[in-house]
């Protein structure tokens, strides 16, 4: 089997940017969770949300996991935000390969985030109680599902991915 990298971590800690310098550093293939979701569903995130709920988006991503199971070739994945929510998603996530949790604070992910409209859970209302909130409930769920956590915070994503890269080699000798 290949050498899988997955980086999961709150919405903009910055895993599709990592995920892009991963990719380049090595040549293996970047795949998008969410990405993945919206060509099959023919859909923005935001309209799954709204159209067939969270619940069904979240079934979605269980099955993007599968089928990048199946693939014997080393990759890179960025994994929605929501994806180590449930418990089959992370465990399929640490048997699938090095789970690495791009870790940042809130402050962070305010600044990033800064007039986005394509988060669904963020949009609307109070967003930097929402943020505070959500984070304080999923940093545990996400220290739990990572082999290797990394922070992230001012930092230039090109060394992000290098630190990522010394350290999945030392975990996988
Ligand atoms: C979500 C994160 C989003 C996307 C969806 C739900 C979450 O992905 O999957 O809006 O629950 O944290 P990003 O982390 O790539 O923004």
């Amino acid at each position: 089997m290949g050498t899988h990298i997955i980086l999961i971590g709150f919405m903009g800690a910055g895993k599709t940017t990592v995920g892009r310098c991963l990719s380049r550093q090595t040549s293996w293939p970047l795949f998008d969770t969410d990405q993945m979701i919206e060509k099959r569903a023919g859909m923005s995130i935001s309209r799954i949300f709204e159209a067939r709920g969270e619940e069904v988006f979240r079934g979605l991503e269980t099955e993007t996991i599968h089928s990048l199971m199946d693939r014997e070739e080393d990759w890179v994945l960025s994994a929605g935000g929501g994806m180590p929510l449930r418990e089959e998603n992370r465990k399929l996530l640490r048997e699938a390969g090095q789970v690495v949790y791009l870790k940042v604070n809130p402050g962070t992910v305010l600044h990033r985030l800064q007039g986005d409209t394509t988060r669904p859970l963020l949009a609307g209302g109070d967003v930097k109680k929402k943020v505070e909130d959500l984070l304080n409930c999923r940093g545990p769920i996400y220290e739990s599902a990572a082999h290797i956590i990394i922070k992230a915070d001012d930092r230039q994503p090109e060394d992000i991915a290098e630190e990522i890269m010394v350290a999945v080699r030392a975990h996988l000798l």
